[in-house]
């Protein structure tokens, strides 16, 4: 296992890779480990249901996440009050502003923020156009691809773009939201990846 913090910036990205999963830390500097998540190679291959201590970003927002369940990886971050007040005046420039495509939204994240808690982010990192990563660009501020950019995510492979919650953008290649895994907190600073609320997986 290796759990690989990174600096990127300015600001500080948290990646988490299992042993399984060990390419997915090639090429980023290892510092300091953090130990607080800890799923078995078996726990991941049988795609049970990831524990994480969400601590460190709920201390710093912008700080992201990212941990693999069932192969995939899945972002967690923590939204300032700013951005969150932002995502409603994105929606006349958003496909599906409402999150009504099911497939990519369960009914517990029907909502303007696409979360549990409004300010904690949950979001798997798979473009739905072709499957590419797109990158995170949370600043609130002009970008060369946007210049109304409210934060979010930019997609190099054909320039998808997508919002804070996940929303994507209207005029680009993808076709939906990025999808929203099954997740619910156990306590204040823990989550469970898997699992929603009502416990369905
Ligand atoms: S794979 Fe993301 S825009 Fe094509």
């Amino acid at each position: 296992m290796a759990n690989d913090e990174v600096h990127s910036g300015r600001r500080r990205f948290l990646t988490a890779t299992t042993a399984v999963v060990g390419a997915v830390g090639v090429g980023f500097a290892a510092v300091p480990f953090v130990t607080s998540w800890k799923p078995s190679a078996r726990a991941q291959n049988a795609g049970a249901p990831v524990d994480v201590d969400i601590g460190k970003i709920d201390n710093e927002p912008g700080m992201r996440m990212i941990v693999q369940w069932r192969g995939k990886p899945v972002w967690i971050f923590k939204r300032t009050p700013e951005q969150v007040a932002a995502l409603p005046t994105l929606d006349p420039r958003l496909v599906d502003p409402k999150s009504d495509n099911a497939d990519q939204t369960p009914a517990f994240a029907k909502n303007e923020t696409r979360a549990i808690k409004p300010e904690i982010a949950v979001i798997v990192g798979i473009c739905t156009h072709l499957g590419c990563s797109p990158g995170y660009y949370p600043e609130m501020q002009p970008q060369g691809f946007d210049a109304a950019w409210k934060g979010g995510f930019y997609c190099p492979c054909h320039q998808s773009r997508f919002d804070l919650a996940g929303r994507v953008f209207q005029g680009v290649p993808a076709p939906s939201n990025l999808a929203i895994p099954p997740y619910h907190f156990v306590d204040a600073t823990h989550l469970v990846i898997g699992v929603a609320p009502d416990g369905a997986a």
